[in-house]
């Protein structure tokens, strides 16, 4: 198979031998990429990352997945496939940032080839139904952006990948929407970078949210908690279609104005025929006038044939040759979109959002605490602890308040769950509990710190804890209909714990409040440990616990249990990627391949489709 793909590619070496060319970094302007030097820039992406089996079984049981980018033999046999087919842009999904990615990074910007990084990987992402945007995840994201970035050919991150996929979801945006907001700090921060490098977020295409996200990542007061650009993953061209009938056409009207770039973060269609059958028709039209104002480019889904059948690659297409602008010429006209308003059932996330998440002031909170989590405490325990808790008191749990709907974050929502717990046993022993030391106890889960003496804080603590309260603070800019989403009298949290080797996930509790009118706040659960360190076979996963946090909604919270391990995919081995026949319908979300790692299964290592020709030729692109 490799050979054929040698001989159709019709062109053979091209530049690859030219040695270490510098590799101008990309830049954004307006709603277009160009190069360094001006030139607009197009992305001919490919997704390239070879899924791990169910489970994650991989030799160390630290990680569940296998970094791309760390694998400079596999580099070597494929960069100069995808150099041949015209690419300029992979997409690698989970990275190690402990791992060394210099003979990568340099083969691939050697072929001209840029990279776009999830900065998540499968034990460690912001979770749908338990969203939280919190130290441990932070740092993880943190830490592949200090891995990749001193590589000119490092485009961009993506801070999550269709982490909202429903209605039903929507409020994981708000701490999405903060990982992009304080990623993007981060980066602009560290002087060693000293040059753009952009934070954006990859869509799905689900019908009665894709609109509501695109305006939301791009919205606000703040620019600078917005996307730096937006990944459209898109089933939508199926087999023989046109522009009008896939859908296309209208995803493109609905993107024209957008302000920052757009792309197909993923793209194809395996249906009908399977993998073999792919005719790369929207591969054309994608470059073509009918679509080159609008989107920058898009990134095939995926160079490695796997269960799902979507392996490449038959040809690119062969691209435009219409000529564009420099980015001098180019006054960008687009504005940001207004924020989606909040309602009940359609999106749930205000403009306001999370608090970044500064593990100085988790550690100095707890510091200060007179009441804590005692040391045998399970983590398998805490979220009927949670529960307890917040259920004898939902004052004492509002410093952890995380309720995207209103946009009202507890100072606290971004620690780690055990700090968090700290905080509320010790809220709960302060208030309610009138400090008598039997409110410290929960047999035995809680304990006194110096029999009860309130601790003298560090003054290195002083300033971090000044800016904090445990009152939970509704934003500026959080302006809700309060109509639309006032009086849930119900909570529920969930939790799930992620281990590496463990699959499934759990959800823990939820919590109701009987009567009362307060809107409630889900758990706070997250993985204990770090995610991915925390090896084993059965996670050491945590847990949710929901807590009423509305004035006079007192309710008893439910409790969580906890979870065993989770990966971020949908763990199903079989992995089909099948699409739904005769797709046609732009409204219609087009069933497509998960993407979660740690959901397909390699069934080949080598496993291309045939890949013919006239790609190669097609490279005259601009
Ligand atoms: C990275 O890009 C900068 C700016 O264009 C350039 O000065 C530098 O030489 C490049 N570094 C490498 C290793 O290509
Ligand atoms: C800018 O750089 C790209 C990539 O190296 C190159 O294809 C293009 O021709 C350059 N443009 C100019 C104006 O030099
Ligand atoms: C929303 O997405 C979740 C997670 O993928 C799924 O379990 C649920 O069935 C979906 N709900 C609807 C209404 O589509
Ligand atoms: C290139 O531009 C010309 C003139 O605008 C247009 O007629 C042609 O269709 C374009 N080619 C493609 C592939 O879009
Ligand atoms: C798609 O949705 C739009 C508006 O939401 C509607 O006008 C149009 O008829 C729908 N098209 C199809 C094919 O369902």
């Amino acid at each position: 198979m490799v050979s054929s793909l040698m001989k159709g590619a019709g062109i053979a070496a091209l530049a690859f031998a030219s040695g270490a060319a510098a590799v101008e970094p990309i830049v954004a302007k307006g709603k277009y990429f160009f190069y360094n030097n001006g030139t607009q820039f197009y992305i001919r992406g490919v997704a390239y990352q070879q899924g791990v089996g169910v489970g994650g079984s991989v030799a160390d049981g630290q990680t569940t997945f296998t970094d791309p980018l760390a694998d400079p033999k596999s580099c070597a046999r494929d960069v100069p496939m995808l150099q041949q087919l015209g690419t300029n842009t992979i997409r690698v999904y989970a990275v190690d940032p402990t791992k060394d990615h210099k003979e990568c990074m340099t083969q691939l910007a050697d072929a001209g080839i840029y990279v776009i990084a999830d900065l998540s990987e499968p034990g460690m992402s912001i979770e749908r139904d338990n969203p939280q945007w919190n130290t441990a995840l932070m740092a993880r994201y943190t830490s592949v952006i200090d891995a990749l970035s001193p590589f000119n050919n490092t485009l961009g991150f993506f801070a999550g990948n269709e982490v909202t996929n429903n209605n039903t979801n929507t409020a994981a945006s708000a701490f999405v929407k903060a990982a992009v907001r304080d990623t993007k700090a981060y980066i602009a921060g560290k002087k060693e970078i000293g040059r753009w490098l952009g934070v954006g977020y990859a869509t799905n295409d689900d019908s009665k949210t894709r609109d509501e996200l695109a305006s939301y990542f791009n919205c606000g007061a703040d620019p600078k908690a917005a996307v730096d650009f937006w990944g459209y993953n898109i089933y939508e061209w199926c087999g023989q279609s046109t522009f009008r009938e896939s859908g296309y056409e209208e995803r493109t009207q609905a993107f024209r104005d957008y302000s920052v770039p757009a792309f197909f973060s993923e793209y194809g269609c395996n249906n009908p025929g399977g993998g073999e059958a792919r005719q790369w028709q929207e591969t054309s039209v994608l470059y073509s006038n009918l679509m080159n104002k609008v989107w920058s480019g898009g990134i095939v889904y995926e160079y490695f044939q796997e269960q799902n059948d979507f392996g490449l690659i038959k040809d690119f297409g062969y691209v435009a040759a219409n000529k564009t602008m420099q980015m001098a010429a180019y006054k960008p006209a687009e504005k940001a979109r207004q924020c989606p308003p909040v309602a009940k059932g359609s999106w749930e996330a205000a403009e306001a959002l999370p608090p970044t998440p500064d593990k100085n002031t988790c550690d100095c909170m707890v510091s200060s605490l007179s009441c804590v989590v005692a040391d045998n405490m399970q983590a398998k325990d805490m979220g009927s602890l949670f529960g307890t808790v917040c259920g004898l008191d939902p004052k004492a749990c509002a410093g952890i308040t995380a309720d995207a709907k209103t946009g009202t974050y507890g100072a606290f929502a971004m620690c780690d769950s055990k700090q968090q717990l700290a905080h509320v046993l010790d809220a709960y022993y302060k208030g309610t509990g009138k400090s008598k030391a039997a409110a410290c106890d929960f047999k035995g889960q809680a304990k006194l710190v110096n029999g009860g003496v309130p601790p003298t804080v560090a003054s290195s603590c002083q300033p971090a804890l000044a800016s904090t309260s445990a009152s939970p603070v509704t934003k500026a800019g959080a302006a809700v209909d309060p109509s639309t989403v006032g009086g849930s009298d119900s909570g529920s949290g969930s939790g799930s714990g992620s281990s590496s080797g463990g699959s499934g996930s759990s959800s823990g509790g939820s919590g109701s409040s009987a009567g009362g009118s307060g809107s409630s706040s889900g758990g706070s659960g997250s993985s204990s440990g770090g995610g991915s360190s925390s090896g084993g076979p059965s996670g050491s996963g945590s847990s949710g616990s929901g807590s009423s946090s509305g004035s006079s909604g007192s309710g008893s919270s439910g409790s969580g249990s906890s979870g065993s391990g989770s990966s971020s995919g949908s763990g199903s081995g079989s992995g089909t990627g099948t699409v739904a026949a005769g797709a046609k319908s732009g409204n219609s979300t087009t069933a497509e391949p998960s993407t979660a790692l740690g959901s397909r299964t390699s069934s080949s290592a080598w496993g291309y489709v045939a890949a013919i020709g006239a790609f190669a030729a097609g490279v005259m692109f601009l």
